[in-house]
């Protein structure tokens, strides 16, 4: 691969949440997740409630482990619920769960396969938000919210990514409509849209060998893969006082891919 025309390179200090915030991360077990606790857990005194579904992380000091995989509404305000219980209240949902199980080209997927890619990638999201927005308007202490869509959901999707770009694609009707309901009550919701991300993610549901993730990253201008710490570092800033002023927003993280 040729060199990159902007390597990543380490910057010596991390973005910080104010101290005691309570944080619920879906989808910590992930590449994207496990950067994200990482991150939190250097820089800021915060309680983190870190969801898996097939993976756990440990009982640590100031991470509360929850573990289930989404099936349904019930699955997710229960999560929520679980960790609002234990951390005395929720100030931020971070919602990282997200999944490609259908790879095959759209001309050929059932209605079954279809529907849950809808269920996990935008039914699910909306249920975490919406019961995270209810306990923080009643906690009257504000909030922030992060769903996670994709760059190439705004160009149509690949062929077999297709039904997920859709559901990524109406994340981000998501976050304009409910960063409107939430901004009475102080609860801030903004999305990421990720481009290529090195986080693992390409390599578990697409089965990407190591030279499918070089050809790919060849074709991000900064020449690429974005790495999961610049990730982090993003969500961190999104969920600390600099962003205050920010709501109803996506923010692309991609190397300049598809300009
Ligand atoms: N990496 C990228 O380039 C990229 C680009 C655009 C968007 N994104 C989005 O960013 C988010 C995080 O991605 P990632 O790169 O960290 O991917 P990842 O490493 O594959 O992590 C996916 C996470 O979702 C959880 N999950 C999967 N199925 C679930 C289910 N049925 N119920 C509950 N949780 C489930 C997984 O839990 P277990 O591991 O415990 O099973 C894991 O924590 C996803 O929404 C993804 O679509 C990523």
């Amino acid at each position: 691969m040729s060199q990159p025309r902007s390597p990543f390179i380490r910057p010596d200090w991390v973005p910080a949440v104010p101290e005691g915030m309570r944080i619920l991360v879906t989808g910590a077990t992930g590449g994207l997740g496990r950067a994200l606790v990482a991150m939190l857990r250097q820089g800021s005194r915060c309680v983190i409630g870190a969801h898996g579904a097939s993976q756990s992380f440990g009982a640590e000091d100031g991470l509360i482990p929850l573990q289930r995989a989404f099936a349904s509404e019930a699955d997710c305000a229960a999560v929520v619920d679980e960790f609002a219980e234990a951390a005395g209240g929720i100030d931020a949902l971070v919602v990282l769960s997200g999944c490609i199980l259908y790879t095959g080209h759209w001309k050929d997927i059932t209605e079954e396969q279809w529907r849950r890619e809808q269920e996990i990638n935008l039914d699910q999201p909306f249920f975490l938000a919406r019961a995270a927005m209810a306990r923080m308007a009643a906690q009257g202490t504000g909030g922030r919210i992060l769903l996670t869509g994709t760059e190439s959901a705004i160009h149509g999707g690949s062929a077999t990514s297709f039904p997920y770009a859709v559901a990524k694609r109406g994340t981000e009707c998501m976050v304009q409509g409910m960063a409107r309901e939430g901004a009475p009550h102080s609860v801030l919701v903004n999305g990421l849209r990720f481009g290529f991300i090195e986080s693992g993610f390409h390599q578990r549901w697409h089965n990407r060998s190591p030279a499918q993730m070089d050809e790919r990253a060849a074709l991000v201008p900064l020449r690429r893969g974005g790495h999961v710490d610049e990730a982090a570092a993003l969500m961190i800033w999104l969920l600390s006082g600099w962003s205050a002023f920010m709501t109803g927003q996506m923010i692309p993280l991609t190397g300049g891919d598809w300009l």
